[in-house]
């Protein structure tokens, strides 16, 4: 009987994630995060990319919402110093953020409207992600605010379809609070998706926060809901609850 091949993966950068999903994100395909303000959605992504750019991968990080220096800052606060990837070229940064700010200037000056953010989002992968290995998007929520749902569902389908055919392993950080505003199309859409659930327990002013893997197509996972907690080095699983 012939060996049904296993899915490759590519590690998580985080020990008891990797072990969560099957040896990591499925390669080639695209995974939704979604979760609160603060949850660690980026902190997930700069696991990703420092353990992509440290095997030799390509990556591209995408950013809509954050200054690249505060990213970077965050990387090296945690012992995921992105900086010298950067600087080799390993790894690509694209500020959408940043370049709205700079034609505002513009605006002012020359009377120019502004591009929409997923426009520079398709505009810059359609020649970027080929030779990717790795795709980061932080935050895809900035797209939802200038779009109906469904025009934002058609928009995310052509990012997601660019780097699909590109064979890069993309991941897509989201706040709760715009994709509360999709009808939660994005989820159907992607191969995987795991949101951060944080839990208020105001009797000890502390939380719990959950990792929930809702789908991850083709792998085996057992186990649905884990406690995760945020330290020094960045994101640590603690502990696992049986799913269902
Ligand atoms: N050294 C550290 N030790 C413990 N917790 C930390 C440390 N550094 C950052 N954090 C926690 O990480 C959180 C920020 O993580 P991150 O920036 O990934 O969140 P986010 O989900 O991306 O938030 P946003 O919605 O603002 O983008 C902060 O709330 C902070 O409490
Ligand atoms: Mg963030």
């Amino acid at each position: 009987m012939e060996k049904v091949k296993k899915m490759e993966s590519l590690s998580t950068g985080i020990e008891g994630l990797d072990i969560l999903i099957d040896g990591g994100y499925p390669k080639g395909k695209s995974i939704l995060l979604t979760g609160p303000p603060g949850s660690g959605k980026t902190i997930l992504g700069l696991h990703f990319l420092h353990k992509s750019c440290e095997s030799g991968k390509k990556c591209i990080l995408i950013l809509t919402r954050e200054l690249t220096e505060d990213v970077l800052l965050q990387s090296k606060t945690l012992g995921m110093d992105l900086e010298p990837f950067k600087a080799s070229g390993q790894l690509q940064i694209k500020n959408i953020f940043e370049d709205r700010i700079n034609k505002l200037k513009s605006v002012s000056r020359f009377g120019k409207g502004l591009c929409a953010v997923d426009t520079d989002i398709i505009e810059y992968l359609s020649s970027a992600a080929e030779g990717a290995d790795v795709v980061v998007i932080d935050n895809i929520g900035m797209m939802v605010i200038a779009h109906e749902a469904r025009e934002f569902a058609d928009k995310f389908s052509s990012i997601s379809i660019i780097l699909l055919k590109r064979g890069c392993t993309s991941l897509f950080i989201m706040d709760d609070d715009s994709y509360a505003l999709t009808y939660g199309l994005p989820a159907s859409m992607v191969f995987g998706n795991m949101k951060f659930i944080v839990k208020e327990n105001l009797n000890v002013g502390r939380t719990k926060q959950y990792i929930y893997i809702q789908k991850m197509r083709n792998k085996p996972v057992p186990i649905k809901y884990s406690l995760y907690t945020l330290t020094q080095e960045g994101i640590k699983i603690i502990s696992s609850l049986r799913g269902r």
